[in-house]
């Protein structure tokens, strides 16, 4: 049998598909074999609710912990390299979600990574962190009660403590299996960074956690796989375990294909003048047919359709409701034009009250996490 190599690259811009691919390849497992033993706890966020978490590794572990009330904590970190769009909001709507639950958040802003990776010059990096990201995060509904949130190049010394001791039994050999050839400093750099984020709630002067999901997009498994053998190697040394960790797919992109940060026309951006993002919408490929007499006659496909999801992961919180356009496109009843008027109009209503409150939380936003000093 010939050897299939397959690998992710966290880096690229195509974004992984073919997610069967990371269960079949890497043991992760779907989602949907444990997901039905959170809904006792209460109400699913949408990203949850409506399928986009597909994977995980060691969700039992963070059932274990609800279940015992023994707490645990929650790390993730988002890299502010552009303007945060629809897509990223779905790790905040889950982030918000956990905190309901009593989770601990811990969320790492990826500057580190942004200027040694994407190129970004330092002052790029935080006024995009300042003004994109953690202005949005409090205006999504994030809580700032036992709320850790930092730099990668701004926080305490023992996180630092931990990259300088996962160098050492980190071998390149096995940053290039996981990594591929092209790795240079800058990005050795981000992934060792990225493992501390991930393992730093589980040292006593952070808290001494035992229990640390880790909800991502499914591009960044590489970075867990890593971590997880990282935190073998030191669990005598520092007593540390593995981190569950939750994998959610994709937001499509408006044009069709992937959603893309140095493609503007392709995502709604939380900040975008209203108008514009409307516009954005009326122009977004859909599954839609070439004529409206063959979309009447077969129907339209939204499982193939951007502004479906939109609706589903983002502006419909009904399901009935959700039924309703999901059956009224399938069946013809509805055609794409009067179904993108609809949602625009909920676009509307749903941005202009985010942006009232982020205009609200802007001054907050500059208060809550401690600036670099270059
Ligand atoms: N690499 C992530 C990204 O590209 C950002 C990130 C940094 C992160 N540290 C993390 C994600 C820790 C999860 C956990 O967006
Ligand atoms: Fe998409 Fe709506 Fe058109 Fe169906 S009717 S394909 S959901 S835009």
């Amino acid at each position: 049998m010939p050897i299939v190599e397959f690998r992710i690259d966290p880096w690229s811009s195509e974004g992984l598909r073919d997610y069967e691919k990371l269960f079949t390849y890497f043991g992760v497992r779907p989602f949907n074999e444990v997901v039905h033993q959170l809904e006792s706890f209460g109400p699913l966020p949408l990203p949850i609710r409506r399928g986009a978490v597909v994977g995980h590794r060691d969700f039992e572990k963070v059932l274990d912990a609800l279940k015992n009330n023994s707490g645990f904590a929650l790390l993730t970190g988002l890299m502010p390299s552009g303007k945060m769009h629809l897509g990223h909001k779905m790790v905040i709507d889950q982030v918000i979600y956990y905190q309901s639950l009593g989770a601990e958040v811990f969320l790492a802003i990826a500057d580190v990574e942004a200027y040694g990776v994407r190129k970004l010059s330092r002052e790029e990096v935080i006024n995009l962190a300042l003004n994109e990201y953690v202005a949005n995060y409090l205006a999504l509904g994030l809580e700032t009660k036992k709320l850790h949130m930092y730099f990668q190049s701004s926080y305490r010394k023992e996180y630092y403590r931990l990259i300088q001791l996962f160098a050492k039994k980190v071998t390149m050999a096995e940053l290039v299996a996981i990594y591929g050839e092209d790795l240079e400093p800058a990005k050795i750099m981000a992934v060792l960074t990225q493992a501390a984020d991930i393992l730093h709630p589980e040292l006593p002067h952070f808290g001494g956690f035992k229990t640390v999901l880790v909800p991502v997009g499914l591009d960044q498994d590489p970075h867990l796989r890593l971590t997880r053998d990282i935190a073998d190697r030191f669990s005598d040394e520092l007593g540390f375990t593995r981190p569950a960790s939750t994998y959610h797919k994709f937001l499509s992109g408006l044009t069709g294909g992937k959603m893309s940060s140095s493609k503007p026309e392709s995502f709604i951006a939380l900040t975008d003048p209203i108008s514009e993002s409307v516009s954005k919408l009326m122009k977004a490929f859909t599954g839609g047919r070439a004529t409206a007499e063959e979309q009447r006659r077969l129907g339209g496909e939204p499982d193939k359709c951007p502004v479906y999801e939109l609706n589903q992961l983002h502006l419909v919180q009904e399901d009935e409701k959700l039924k309703k356009i999901y059956e009224d496109c399938k069946s013809g009843t509805m055609l794409c034009g009067e179904c993108k008027l609809a949602t625009a109009e909920r676009l509307r209503k749903f941005l202009e009250k985010h942006q009232e409150k982020l205009a609200e939380n802007k001054e907050k936003a500059r208060t809550l996490v401690e600036l670099p000093d270059f």
